[in-house]
Formats: C-alpha cells, structure tokens, sequence
C-alpha cells in the first residue's frame, strides 16, 4: 500500500523509510523525484527495476544544503562551490568526484556523481531528516515523461512505493541543467532551467554548449520523454485542424477542439509532461508542438520537444 500526504510525520516517516532502503517519491521544484539511499546498492538496484532503466545511466543524488555536498563528493573546487553558492538550493545538477561511500550502482560505474539540492520544502525537509544522501531519478518509468503533478506520480508510482509526498503542480516542470567543470571551463551536459546567461552572470565563465558526445551526460544517450501520440513540431503557421490532434502553442487557436495555449516559454515549459499525459489517457493521435524561442528555459525546452518527437519530425 502506498501511503501518499505532505504533512511533516508523513516526511519524517518516508525520511525512515529511506534509511530502510525503501523508495519514497518526492516533489522537487523541476520534476518528481524517485528517491533511494545512495549508500546502498540494494536500495539503487530497485530503482533500475522499478523503471526499468539501463544500468550505465547514473542518478542524481540529492542533498539538503551545502554544508552536506561531501556526503556525496569526494572534493570541490572553489569554481564549484561559487556554481553551489549561486544557484543552490535551485535547479543545477554539477558532477564532482564522487566519494567511497555512494553506491557504484548509482552513477553507473562512473567515479563522479551529480550533486543536487532542490529548492522545494517538502524535499529540502525530507533531505534534512534522511542520514543518508537521497539518489532521484525522476520518477516515471524509462522514456516517459517525467511526473509534474501527483496524478502522474500515482500514475507511475502507487503500489511500488511505501510513500508518495504530495506537492501538487511543480513550478518549472523540466529536469535541472546539469554540469560539469573541467580545467576551469564549465559544460552544460543536460539543459533545465538553469541558462547558460544565468551561469556567465554568476561566475564570468561561458559555458560550453554544444558539446561533443563524450562530454554530454550519459541520460542524453536514450530515446527519452516520449508520450505514446506522435509528436510533430512546427514554427510559424498553424497546422491543418484536427479533432483528433492536440496543439501547443503561443497562437490564437479558436477552430481547435485541443488546444493550450501558453503566454510564455516558462508556462509551456511547466505544463508539457502533464500535457503530454493527458493527451495520452485521451488517446490522442498527434501533438503538434511550436518550437519556442532559445531564451531562457527554451532552449531546455527544445532539447525535450525535439526528444519526445524522436527527431523525426524537425524540417
Ligand atoms: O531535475 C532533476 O534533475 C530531476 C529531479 C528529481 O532532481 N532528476 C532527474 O534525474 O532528472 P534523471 O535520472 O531523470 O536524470 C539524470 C541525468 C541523466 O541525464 C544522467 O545521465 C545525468 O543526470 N547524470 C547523473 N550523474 C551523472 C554523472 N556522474 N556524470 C554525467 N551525467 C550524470
Ligand atoms: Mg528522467
């Protein structure tokens, strides 16, 4: 059974529950996490059952401030803990070396682990009454879209789960910008929030983006955020009306029966998943996506549309 609430002896319960090697989903402020105790390998392994993930994909793991990154790294630089000081607890997944004490499960046989403090309360009290660092990937099964509302976790998640803790709609909706510095220069292995601007404002430093595959995170690899309809992405005009078809756009849609319209990147980017969901449980042939502009959250948000269309569809 699984028990699903946000109040505090739920949190500290689930916290217990960790530290037994259960699994307990989470809310954080990008997606749903699926978290487990890093240190325990027969803790990470139910997670690579439960979603059926390739074993050479490695977690993040999550913790709750600064002061505990060395439950999970083996160092950090001065370079690093400026990225931690600016964007922490917040959206940004930086790899550092990881120490003896994570579980080799958890970053794929890899010596570096992804260090996250995410910037929700119910995670951030979660995190601070676990003894253990809280490995999460996000809490769908492998190549479906990652969970923004509890329905999409229960969806996911009831029944393999002791707890589910209950943070409604989550603000961002698109998985944290991971990254990684090397040599004093910093790569942006996964796009998120977390813009390559916001990084040059903190530090002074131009990330690199468009990396070569060696440097890109190992997650990027796989078919990901697909939902079963077939997505098409356009820019400009409008695509024929469809009843069967359901459209995402900045534009006026009035002939549409589907139709959701976004006044912004960061809108279209906090609903997609829970769209891409519904359009699913409606049996939805097609979703036709404009591509937003670059700013910002759009570029995150172009990386996951042009995944979920399985770069078919991009003319
Ligand atoms: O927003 C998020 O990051 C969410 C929430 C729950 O925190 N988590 C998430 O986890 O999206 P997941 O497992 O779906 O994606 C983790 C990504 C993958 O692309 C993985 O390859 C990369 O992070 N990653 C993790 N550890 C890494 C490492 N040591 N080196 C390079 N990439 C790493
Ligand atoms: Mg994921």
């Amino acid at each position: 059974m699984t028990i699903i609430g946000s109040d505090i002896s739920t949190i500290k319960k689930a916290s217990l529950s960790l530290a037994q090697d259960q699994l307990v989903v989470f809310p954080t402020e990008t997606v749903y996490g699926l978290g487990a105790n890093a240190y325990s390998d027969k803790a990470m392994q139910k997670v690579f059952d439960i979603k059926k993930r390739p074993s050479t994909n490695p977690i993040i793991v999550h913790v709750a401030s600064l002061d505990h990154i060395l439950l999970a790294a083996q160092e950090i630089s001065p370079l690093e803990q400026d990225l931690f000081k600016a964007f922490s607890p917040g959206p940004m997944t930086l790899v550092l070396p990881k120490n003896k004490l994570i579980s080799s499960l958890a970053t794929g046989g890899l010596d570096t682990v992804g260090v996250r403090i995410p910037n929700h309360p119910i995670a951030l009290a979660l995190l601070e009454n676990t003894p253990v660092p809280v490995a999460a990937p996000s809490a769908n099964m492998s190549g479906k879209p990652s969970p923004t509302t509890i329905e999409m976790c229960r969806y996911y998640m009831e029944g393999c789960v002791p707890y589910i803790l209950d943070g409604g709609s989550l603000s961002i909706g698109l998985e944290s910008t991971v990254l990684k510095v090397e040599k004093e220069k910093i790569y942006i292995l996964r796009s998120g929030a977390l813009s390559a601007k916001d990084i040059y404002s903190a530090v002074g430093i131009k990330p690199e983006q468009n990396i070569e595959q060696s440097h890109r995170s190992p997650g990027t690899h796989f078919a990901h955020y697909q939902p079963k309809a077939h997505v098409i992405l356009f820019q400009g005009e409008l695509p024929a009306v469809s009843d069967k078809a359901a459209i995402l756009t900045f534009q006026n849609t009035n002939d549409w029966k589907h139709s959701f319209i976004f006044s912004s990147p960061e809108e279209y980017a906090q609903a997609l998943y829970r769209i891409f969901f519904w359009c699913d449980s409606q049996k939805i042939e097609t979703i036709y996506c404009e591509i937003p502009s670059s700013d910002g959250i759009g570029h995150a948000l172009i990386d996951r549309l042009t995944r979920a269309s399985g770069y078919r569809n991009l003319e």
